[in-house]
């Protein structure tokens, strides 16, 4: 069982309750970073809150939502040590647990069918960093870019 910080803005709030009911089902443990309605807020604030716990290991994973997935992936990759996948389908979420050890998740609402979403969850806490070396080194290329900002 996993400790999962979840977030989303408005345009994901339906998805990040059931989700997260889901995941609560299954046993899992969930700090939910927000939004609590459907009352606009902005996804880079809520992107931050759920990174933040990602970055300082207090959850194991992160799983962020907004309308596209696309502005809270962006945020979320600001936060130093954030690798943040947005998937859209199965393949993505196991190729970048296994080929880039990504550390928060990101799905769309209005993109990607509910059903589709909790396979990706699943896919993505359950598949391990697997590729190795290889992967690794350009892993390592990534935290360099970031040391040098
Ligand atoms: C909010 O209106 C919308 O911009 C947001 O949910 C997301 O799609 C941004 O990438």
């Amino acid at each position: 069982m996993m400790k999962i910080g979840m977030a989303c803005d408005h345009g994901a709030y339906t998805y990040k309750e059931e989700i997260k009911q889901m995941l609560i089902d299954e046993g899992h443990e969930v700090v939910d970073c927000g939004c609590h309605d459907t009352n606009s807020v902005d996804y880079p604030d809520m992107a931050k809150a759920c990174a933040d716990l990602v970055a300082n290991k207090e959850v194991d994973k992160g799983i962020v939502m907004c309308g596209t997935g696309i502005g809270i992936s962006i945020a979320a990759n600001k936060v130093k040590g954030i690798r943040c996948a947005l998937c859209t389908d199965v393949t993505m979420a196991r190729l970048t647990r296994e080929h880039n050890d990504a550390n928060m998740l990101s799905m769309g609402q209005r993109t990607t069918g509910i059903e589709t979403c909790k396979d990706i969850v699943h896919t993505f806490l359950n598949t391990p960093f697997s590729e190795g070396e290889r992967h690794k080194g350009r892993i390592a290329k990534i935290s360099a870019i970031e040391d040098a900002q």
